[in-house]
């Protein structure tokens, strides 16, 4: 049973076949982006995460958690801070490589940007393998803040990435609107 709100964003959310390559269905966001009153219905519920977990930043994930991100922290009163893809932030960062089906990834953060205060929700628009969320929570966690929940628009459930967040997480929630 959906709520009116999670069937205007399901609504908005435009399925790409064979994206970015055969056999992958890709989930195309900029449908929702471009509709003002889902776009606002979506940082709306994020900033509702984040006020109900307490968090005192968002993190948003490179590219499009720098999207969904930026407006939950002006809406919810808090910083933002940007995990990039390695080679991009021009400070002192911390990296953390992670496996892909092919290969390794690796991302980046200023750690200066978090204190031992800060407790952080960290923003994506997809969790699929969980990889870059599980990343991105070890670089917070080194950086010395704590992590109060991961916010994602959609999960993909069948990839099984939320019992890997939640084996990081010590019993923070991991929402999927
Ligand atoms: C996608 C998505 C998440 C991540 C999820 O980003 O936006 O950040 O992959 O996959 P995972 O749970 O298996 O790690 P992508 O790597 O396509 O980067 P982009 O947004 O910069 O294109």
């Amino acid at each position: 049973e959906l709520t009116d709100i999670t069937a205007l964003l399901l609504s908005r959310i435009r399925d790409v076949a064979d994206y970015p390559e055969p056999g992958v269905m890709f989930k195309d966001i900029t449908p929702l982006l471009a509709d003002p009153a889902a776009f606002t219905a979506l940082t709306d519920a994020f900033a509702e995460v984040a006020e109900r977990t307490g968090a005192t930043k968002v993190v948003g994930l490179e590219a499009r958690g720098f999207i969904l991100g930026a407006p939950v922290a002006v809406r919810a009163g808090l910083g933002f801070v940007p995990v990039r893809k390695a080679g991009k932030l021009p400070g002192a960062t911390l990296a953390q490589a992670y496996d892909l089906e092919y290969g390794s990834a690796e991302i980046e953060i200023h750690a200066e940007d978090l204190t031992a205060d800060d407790r952080i929700l960290v923003v994506d628009d997809v969790l699929a393998t969980g990889g870059t969320a599980e990343a991105s929570i070890q670089l917070i966690q080194r950086a010395g803040a704590e992590v109060a929940g991961v916010a994602v628009l959609m999960e993909l459930g069948f990839l099984n990435g939320r019992p890997r967040l939640e084996a990081a997480l010590d019993g923070a929630p991991v929402e999927a609107l």
